[in-house]
């Protein structure tokens, strides 16, 4: 208990907005990395932000690169080999997800959710990422970024996906960027409901797009306008904005 005091005392002194019901019910202390990085709970207050699921502390991150590839390809793997949500033809392992988290954070946020174990012995587990990227690369669209979350299969429906799409978006708009795009492969009702839960408006569908697991595919779009566009040009995109603290 003193451990869980302590863990809110430290949370109110880094100014961390906890929520009204994590205040009541206590989360589990969270550590972040696998062995041998772990790291004290200053650091973890430090470098990302804090939400809840029910009583379960659920830490939103920047990826590592070394530390969060693997469990990145484990939660993005099926999607590849069973089904049409990712059009990628092969897995990536995670020495190609190390290469692309590396890639990506620096232009864009790779965000990790780490849920706490129901037993504290046990090491964080990496439950979800996003990322975003640029939308297009010719210079005109260089306000804009495709945005992606994966949330692990027995994850699902508890805020994670929110939370960690709320910290993306806030980072890309503190970035300079004006519009953030979702391409989701029809159907995917619980994509679609994400997005739009978030403001996310229905833009338009690309027809049998693409050929994955056995037949075509259609992609819609949705768009999310993170500020509202000037008439004049807009103040260039800035280098990825950190999450606070970190
Ligand atoms: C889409 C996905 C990321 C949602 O993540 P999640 O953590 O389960 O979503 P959340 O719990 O944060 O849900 C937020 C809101 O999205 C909507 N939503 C999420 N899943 C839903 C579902 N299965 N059915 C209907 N609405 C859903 C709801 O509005 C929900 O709010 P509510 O629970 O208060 O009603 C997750 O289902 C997933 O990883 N799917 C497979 C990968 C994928 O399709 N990624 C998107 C690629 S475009």
């Amino acid at each position: 208990m003193n451990r869980i005091r302590a863990f809110i005392a430290r949370a109110h002194g880094l100014g961390l907005a906890l929520e009204p019901r994590q205040r009541q019910r206590a989360p589990a202390l969270v550590r972040i990395g696998p062995q041998p990085h772990r790291v004290t709970l200053a650091r973890v207050f430090q470098t990302g932000s804090l939400a809840t699921i029910g009583s379960t502390a659920l830490l939103i991150r920047h990826a590592d690169a070394d530390w969060d590839a693997g469990p990145c390809a484990a939660i993005y793997a099926p999607f590849v080999r069973d089904s049409a949500v990712s059009f990628e033809r092969y897995a990536p392992d995670a020495d190609e997800l190390a290469r692309r988290i590396a890639r990506i954070s620096l232009t864009h946020p790779w965000l990790v959710a780490e849920g706490t174990p129901a037993d504290p012995d046990d090491a964080a587990a990496i439950i979800g990422f996003a990322y975003a990227g640029p939308h297009r690369q010719r210079a005109a669209y260089r306000w804009a970024a495709d945005v992606s979350v994966y949330v692990h299969a027995g994850q699902r429906r508890r805020g994670v996906g929110r939370a960690l799409y709320r910290a993306l978006l806030g980072l890309l708009l503190r970035q300079g960027l004006l519009v953030a795009c979702a391409g989701i492969t029809l159907p995917n009702d619980a994509s679609v409901a994400l997005h739009e839960s978030l403001g996310f408006m229905p833009v338009g569908v690309y027809r049998r797009i693409g050929f994955k697991a056995g037949a075509w595919r259609d992609v819609g779009w949705w768009q999310l306008a993170l500020a509202a566009p000037a008439d004049r040009e807009p103040v260039e995109p800035g280098p990825p904005a950190r999450l606070e603290g970190s």
